[in-house]
């Protein structure tokens, strides 16, 4: 045993000695009385003995008092001695004087007769308990009285009842040893109980905590905790320890490498020695950054709203490779050639899009049922219940597997690097491993990891983490989605986690777990006007619809019940409803792009979003003013750009978000100042601290939050906005892409020792 558990065992003896002395009062109080109750039955017993044998002799007792004291002494002779406990009896004149006695009696006949008094004055019987020589004496007396009712004396019946004592005595000791084994019993059953079932596991525990704290160990917690919730704590506790220390480490060695700020041609030179100058870099993703669809029976090019095609783009438009995507416009197919392939940009080719086609089933089931209706409510928190249909995640598979063709076909006999993005691919990096294990894969999953018991539900949860685990590297946005994704690992699959590293080995292959906060890239690089024709633009919108003079906060999302927007309209309605002096000052505007409306549950929530904008524009509009414009449509970027730049207030609202870019453009778009109103449920306000940050949830103080905004001073504003500006700035998309790639250059290199390195070249 060791030093550290000496005090705890203890402990546990006393408490055990504790338990032991309560139960050996309880008990002995309890022997004590049992034996002092049999005590009295044999007492009584000895009464009711000596009554019936006073009764016996009253007859000749009474005949003999009526002679004077020699000729009754005479008479009663012998008739007055007793034999084994009786020692005989004694007679007395009523006034208390002895007539005769037994021989044996007559020693300690004085002793008697204070109850031979007794008896004769209260003419009933009195009984008594006296000593002589040390031997215990019960003293019985009744009165004898004539016929006419006078009383003529006092018979003495005297027993010896030293074994009425000797019985209680042996009662006693016997009661005494079984309370002394059930007490000793006790004591050990608690001191045992104590000591397996708390205090060792705790001292394990507590040994483990000291270790991790100083030797940096990375074995899981002890098992055999007192508590379920003790367990599931500690896990957790001890992921945020490792990872804080992991976050820690790395920052010190970025701050070590005093980085500025990424560009677009650093990261191209960076990302050639980061692949090796033979790989090719291969992006894959559901979403295509470049869609056709039909206009007036002519094919017009978009960029699909979200987060995952602003943040890519510049990468690939940086570094140049293959991006793999379903062709999902209804022009896509005329707009490349037979093999699905375009150059895009299409005015300045920087790389290749492949579009991958997927049959009208495929698409149904794969992107809106599992991927939309399963994987999407299950990751974010919205309160939205997740459907699971069997038939979707054959779908699944199948998409899954013909994306991941798509990538073998790419690369053909070459070197690559591959990045597959997002929920929808999941199983795509496993499969990409079956055939060529040698290429390399990172999967950089956009949206929230939500935690163990959420995802339990999910029928295939374990394929989904197998087909993940194939990457070499996962990328989330945050930390805490790295711990749930490896807390999640650690309770689905027979796996082996490294805290420390951050790394997960399974099936014999190794794959690194980090937080990559996804950015955006300057407005200044995109094709969006700047200057006078910038301004040209603005003034053109606010003609359009009416802003001119109003305060304007706007409002960019895709439209899905993640965002928030029931949340935010009912806001603004509080916000006018409790200052009435904004009426007619503020406007905001929402651009909402719909999103997945083949799915009813988007449909409804673009209807309910109509209502209630009407709604709360009904009670507050006036003639030329309406508080809410609800822009429901596709916007291009020059739109989205000339709305933030307008904007004296950008509005994110998510209920649950991976990062939301909305945010982080707006602050990009800022020149000096402009106030930033954050859910604090989206990742961006991890690094958006300068926002204003709400609960969405909470309308009262979202509410006050608009009105902060707006009253907020200008010093403070444009103090806020060069901080976030700086953040931004710094921490761009070519930073993020560059981090990304260096982790997964890296990933062999550093699998931890003890791991099995993965399978192929390094
Ligand atoms: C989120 C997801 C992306 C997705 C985007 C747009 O940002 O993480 O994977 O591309 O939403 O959604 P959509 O279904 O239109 O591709």
């Amino acid at each position: 045993m060791t030093t550290t558990a000496r005090p705890q065992l203890a402990r546990s003896l006393r408490l055990g000695l504790l338990i032991a002395a309560t139960i050996g009062v309880a008990t002995g109080l309890f022997a004590w009385r049992q034996v002092s109750d049999e005590r009295r039955i044999d007492l009584e017993d000895v009464n009711r003995r000596a009554h019936v044998l006073a009764q016996q002799l009253s007859g000749t007792v009474g005949r003999a008092l009526t002679l004077p004291d020699a000729q009754a002494r005479e008479a009663l002779r012998a008739r007055l001695d007793g034999y084994s406990r009786l020692i005989g009896y004694a007679v007395f004149r009523p006034d208390g004087q002895l007539v005769a006695s037994g021989k044996a009696v007559t020693e300690f006949a004085d002793r008697l007769q204070p109850t031979a008094i007794l008896a004769a004055q209260t003419g009933t019987d009195a009984f008594d308990t006296t000593r002589f020589q040390g031997a215990p004496i019960h003293v019985f007396a009744i009165p004898l009285k004539d016929a006419a009712g006078s009383g003529q004396g006092v018979l003495v019946v005297a027993h010896d009842v030293s074994y009425i004592d000797e019985r209680a005595t042996g009662r006693l000791v016997r009661y005494g040893f079984w309370i002394l084994i059930v007490t000793l019993l006790a004591v050990m059953l608690v001191v045992g109980m104590t000591w397996f079932a708390y205090e060792r596991p705790l001292h394990k525990l507590a040994d483990w905590m000291r270790r991790l704290r100083t030797e940096n160990v990375s074995e899981a917690p002890p098992r055999g905790l007192p508590s379920a919730l003790l367990h599931s704590e500690t896990d957790r506790l001890a992921a945020s320890f490792r990872a804080a220390r992991s976050t820690g480490r790395r920052l010190s060695q970025a701050a070590m490498h005093a980085e500025q700020v990424w560009t677009r041609d650093r990261l191209r030179t960076h990302a050639i020695t980061a692949l090796g100058e033979d790989r090719q870099l291969i992006v894959v993703s559901n979403r295509e950054p470049y869609m056709h669809q039909l206009r007036d029976g002519e094919p017009r090019m978009i960029m699909p709203a979200g987060g995952l095609v602003t943040a890519l783009d510049p990468v690939l438009q940086a570094c140049g490779g293959v991006w793999i995507a379903h062709g999902g416009g209804d022009a896509d197919r005329e707009t490349a050639d037979a093999s699905g392939r375009l150059t895009v940009p299409p005015d300045d080719a920087r790389y290749t899009l492949r579009r991958v086609w997927l049959t009208r089933e495929e698409e149904q089931g794969y992107y809106y049922g599992f991927s939309n209706e399963g994987l999407w409510p299950l990751c974010h928190l919205a309160h939205e219940r997740p459907v699971f249909r069997a038939a979707d995640w054959d779908y699944y598979r199948q998409a899954n597997q013909r994306f991941a063709d798509a990538v073998i076909e790419e690369i053909g006999d070459g070197k690559a690097v591959v990045l597959v993005q997002d929920y929808q691919l999941a199983l795509v990096p496993q499969m990409l491993k079956a055939v060529r294990p040698d290429l390399r894969v990172g999967l950089f999953w956009h949206i929230p990891w939500p935690n163990p018991e959420a995802f339990r539900i999910c029928p295939w949860g374990a394929d989904i983490l197998t087909g993940m685990l194939g990457a070499d590297l996962v990328g989330f946005h945050l930390q805490q989605y790295c711990n749930n994704f490896l807390d999640t690992v650690d309770r689905v699959l027979e796996s082996r986690l490294d805290w420390d590293h951050f790394a997960v080995e399974f099936k014999g292959r190794v794959s690194q777990v980090r937080p990559f906060p996804i950015s955006v890239q300057d407005w200044a690089e995109r094709k969006v006007p700047a200057g006078e024709e910038l301004a040209r633009q603005i003034a053109a919108l606010k003609a359009q619809h009416k802003l001119d003079g109003a305060y304007v906060a706007v409002g960019v999302d895709r439209i899905d019940y993640t965002k928030g927007l029931p949340e935010r309209f009912r806001a603004v309605g509080r916000f006018l409803e409790k200052y009435p002096q904004y009426r007619g000052r503020f406007t905001f505007v929402e651009l909402g792009a719909p999103s997945r409306t083949h799915l009813r549950r988007y449909r409804d929530h673009i209807a309910q979003l109509e209502a209630l904008a009407d709604e709360i524009n009904w009670k507050y509009q006036t003639n030329g003013w309406k508080p809410i414009h609800f822009l429901a449509s596709h916007h291009d970027a020059r739109t989205v750009h000339a709305f933030l730049r307008m904007a004296s207030m950008c509005i994110v609202s998510s209920l649950h978000d991976g990062m939301n870019l909305v945010a982080k453009e707006y602050v990009a778009a800022q020149e000096s100042e402009g106030v930033l109103i954050l859910s604090e449920f989206a990742g961006a306000a991890r690094e958006l601290a300068d926002a204003i940050i709400i609960n969405p949830y909470d309308t009262e103080q979202f509410a006050d939050a608009i009105r902060y905004g707006m009253e907020m001073d200008t010093a403070q504003r444009r103090a806020r906005m060069r901080r976030m500006r700086r953040t931004v700035e710094e921490h761009n998309i070519y930073r993020w892409a560059a981090g990304f790639l260096t982790e997964l250059a890296a990933t062999r290199a550093q699998a931890p020792a003890g791991m099995a390195a993965g399978v192929g070249e390094s």
